[in-house]
């Protein structure tokens, strides 16, 4: 493939010693290395050919899990994580893939219930649409000429009062605030801010960190007399971390472990542009090719075995599309 030909990356390798793929004796198959050491050699050379492949504003994201070796946790994501970092991959995040589920099979530990997916840059600067993931808002606010209520049933009335009967606030410092809170609500009234919560200095007890030292907030609160936190209409950021349920069992089709195309919703939009093309090295059954293709990117997958191959062209061609 050519240097810099595609936006991102999105990838399960093989985990190690799973031996779970029909590929037979094949010597190029990942996760059968005799030392786990090889295996993450092994991986660390195949992503820098993809980090070449990668464009510079390029996104990849891998899903990996862990294995017990002997009673041992190897902390084989994190091995193989660190050894990218190490190749001059830029880890942005850690996404904890909290599956929902999780058979208890041991009686001496916890059941295990996530996958880590790492999503690594290869420069500081990259695409992102966060606006493409944002949550928004459930609730709207209720405007009308007389009324101007929150999403949550915030009016501004309570901390008005507050502000008015303060005994800690200078005037200057009154006026302030309240004028903060009208230009707060005159956002709610533009459709700029779903919600907000005000903290005044010595009215109410602090949600965040009294120490200035370590809070914005409380240094904003000695220093003007009030905080305003707001939540826009816009939405706010996903967290990193996923509640998704796996697929329910292997599919029927072949044998490959393979992940839900939800997993892979939040690293498409946010890392790779409409029309952009989404590449998968270790393709299995097509998932990231076919989730690329509903959200009007365009896929390519590479895998080792043609089986999986045949299984991923029969999932696109379902989709329907015309190429
Ligand atoms: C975990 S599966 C990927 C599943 C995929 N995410 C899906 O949803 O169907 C890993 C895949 O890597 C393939 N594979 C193993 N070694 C490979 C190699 N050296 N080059 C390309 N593919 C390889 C296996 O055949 C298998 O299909």
């Amino acid at each position: 493939m050519d240097n810099e030909s595609v936006n991102c990356i999105i990838t399960s390798p093989p985990y190690w010693g799973m031996r779970a793929y029909d590929n037979g004796d094949d010597s190029r198959e990942i996760g059968n290395e005799k030392e786990f050491e090889q295996y993450v050699t092994n991986l660390t050379n195949i992503f820098e050919e993809a980090k070449r492949v990668l464009r510079k504003d390029g996104s990849l994201w891998l899903n990996l899990g862990d294995k017990y070796v002997d009673k041992a946790l190897l902390g084989m994501p994190w091995r193989v994580a660190i050894s990218l970092m190490d190749s001059g991959w830029i880890m942005r995040n850690d996404v904890i893939w909290h599956q929902l589920k999780g058979t208890q099979s041991c009686k001496d530990r916890l059941r295990d219930s996530y996958e880590h997916v790492f999503h690594f840059v290869k420069s500081k600067k990259y695409y992102y649409d966060s606006d493409a993931i944002r949550i928004k808002p459930t609730k709207l606010p209720t405007v009308s000429s007389s009324n101007t209520i929150s999403s949550t049933g915030v009016s501004g009335k309570k901390y008005r009062k507050l502000i008015q009967e303060s005994t800690e606030l200078t005037e200057q410092e009154k006026a302030n605030a309240l004028k903060a809170l009208d230009d707060t609500l005159a956002e709610i009234r533009t459709g700029l801010v779903n919600d907000f919560r005000m903290t005044i200095r010595g009215a109410q007890r602090a949600w965040h960190s009294d120490s200035v030292k370590i809070s914005g907030r409380a240094k904003e609160l000695v220093n003007r007399g009030y905080y305003i936190m707001k939540i826009y209409a816009k939405g706010h950021l996903p967290s990193d971390v996923w509640d998704i349920v796996t697929e329910d069992t292997w599919r029927k089709d072949s044998h490959c472990a393979v992940y839900p195309e939800e997993l892979l919703i939040t690293p498409i939009l946010a890392t790779c542009p409409e029309n952009g093309i989404v590449l998968d090295p270790f393709n299995g059954t097509g998932t990231t090719v076919v989730a690329s293709l509903k959200l009007g990117r365009c896929g390519v997958g590479i895998d080792l075995s043609p089986q999986y191959i045949k299984t991923a062209q029969e999932r696109i061609d379902n989709l329907g599309f015309l190429f």
